[in-house]
């Protein structure tokens, strides 16, 4: 193995002044969360079904059958919620908007209450002087689309992405500044598409590619009407998130090192390469072949360029090793894992959180540096970055001491790849409180605040305490 737990003392010295580590003057800090995740009232005030609601009534595709009904009953608790954010100093609020809360059917017809729902909640982070970032797509697809359209396979998908996101950037960008077309499409293509563990739940190796196509055209799409219809009134940025883990070679061995290469090509590349570049990477359309959709050059003219940042969702790190012939590999990526041919492993001594993730912050900076390099220095928002741990409330308290040394370790060197020159501009902590994390239902605590899924009573963990004062100081 490689020596990659190297101290970086060096650099985080240069970044401390009286034991602390300080960030740029106007960095962004902000938590973050997602609307089938937090909000409840799944069919209240005219929002029409989504895929999520759907999948979630599947026997056995979600912990104990929980769906995001009632969730955290933000819908109806939006006030007090904005309230613990501003208590904290938080500066800046990533959550996104239930499409069929505004289109029931994903399409024409517009829900009132639904904008009017969104529009008090801007509203309330302003005057808490929150800014709002605003993710118009975070996996709950009107399912209405995926009946009549085959969700995200469907050619009109990208026109019928981009009519909704208009009438979110009509109703809410003179408030709002900040767009996220979609969160993390490789999640979306290959664990909705490919693997079938989120919705629609299906499974397949030749649709993961298609729908990441359809993805990255809708994105291009909505991106191309708010530039052309509502950016130079509105004075806004739009861009995507993209997610991804570090991959560090196992051995120095030059097969591996290209192994690991691949597989950041094959997770980060698939979404960002068409973005930057305006195409895949070569290293897909050799190994995925005619599996791989091709941009018209139309299309490929509407996709470069078309983030005004580099939004970033980092949780984790592997190793990645160039799979021997036999080698069956134990995580994959999703059962295509073939097309890639890299086997996953991991340290046994990583420290590991709830979720199973292993706890490696400096693969966080190596993927900041490889992000700079590969995409020429782009402005990168880490829009989403944390850990699930099982709190329990004691006292009134929560003592997640783990969340605070698990932030404390990423945030070191996110810091140290700015002081070697990486442009990072904010940190939004995932999440604001615990909620519906997808198909492991309530199991899984991410939250800076805990909420009992009974009262749905909200306690600050020490970690949100932790958090308010890194916000206050700058640094920690
Ligand atoms: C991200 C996702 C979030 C949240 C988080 C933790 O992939 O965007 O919705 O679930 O992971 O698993």
């Amino acid at each position: 193995m490689t020596s990659c737990l190297m101290p970086l003392d060096t650099d985080r010295n240069q970044l401390k002044s009286n034991g602390m580590i300080h960030f740029p003057a106007d960095f962004i800090w902000g938590s973050a969360t997602s609307s089938y995740q937090i909000e409840g009232g799944a069919d209240l005030d005219g929002k029409g079904p989504s895929i999520w609601d759907a999948f979630c009534s599947i026997p056995g595709k979600v912990f104990q059958n929980q769906n995001g009904s009632v969730a955290c009953d933000h819908y109806h608790r939006f006030e007090e919620d904005v309230k613990l954010m501003q208590e904290m100093g938080i500066k800046a609020y990533r959550f996104s908007i239930s499409w069929p809360r505004i289109m029931p059917t994903g399409r024409d017809t517009v829900n009132q209450a639904g904008v009017a729902f969104y529009s008090r909640l801007i509203d309330k982070l302003l005057e808490a002087g929150i800014e709002p970032w605003v993710t118009l797509y975070h996996w709950d697809l009107p399912l209405a689309l995926q009946l009549e359209e085959n969700g995200w396979l469907g050619p009109e998908l990208p026109r019928l992405f981009a009519e909704y996101a208009d009438i979110c950037f009509r109703h809410f960008g003179d408030r709002v500044k900040n767009w996220i077309t979609l969160n993390e499409p490789w999640v979306v293509a290959m664990l909705g598409y490919g693997q079938g563990v989120f919705a629609p739940g299906r499974t397949s190796n030749v649709d993961p590619y298609l729908a990441g196509h359809q993805l990255l055209l809708a994105h291009a799409s909505a991106v191309e009407r708010y530039r052309a219809k509502y950016q130079t009134g509105q004075k806004g940025r739009i861009g995507i998130t993209n997610n991804c883990d570090w991959r560090e070679p196992l051995t120095d061995n030059v097969q591996d090192q290209k192994a690991a290469q691949r597989a950041l090509e094959f997770f980060l590349g698939w979404f960002a390469d068409p973005v930057f570049f305006g195409d895949y990477p070569s290293s897909m359309r050799e190994r995925v072949g005619v599996r791989l959709p091709e941009f018209k050059p139309e299309e490929k003219a509407l996709l470069i360029g078309s983030s005004d940042f580099f939004g970033l969702n980092h949780y984790t790190t592997m190793y990645a090793a160039e799979a021997t012939a036999v080698q069956a590999s134990v995580y994959g990526n999703g059962g295509l894992s073939e097309d890639q041919d890299v086997t996953l492993s991991t340290d046994p001594a990583w420290p590991i959180t709830d979720m199973g993730w292993a706890v490696v912050p400096w693969g966080c900076r190596k993927l900041l540096q490889w992000i700079d390099d590969r995409y020429s220095h782009p402005e990168v928002v880490i829009t989403e970055n944390g850990c699930a741990y099982p709190d329990e409330i004691s006292n009134g308290r929560v003592h997640d001491q783990n969340r605070i040394a698990f932030m404390e370790g990423y945030l070191s060197e996110i810091r140290a790849a700015i002081g070697q020159g990486v442009h990072v501009s904010g940190y939004f902590a995932w999440s604001l409180m615990d909620n519906f994390e997808w198909a492991s239902g309530y199991s899984k605590r991410f939250g800076l605040h805990h909420v009992n899924f009974e009262t749905l009573v909200r306690t600050p963990k020490d970690s949100a305490l932790w958090y308010s004062k890194v916000i206050q100081k700058n640094g920690f």
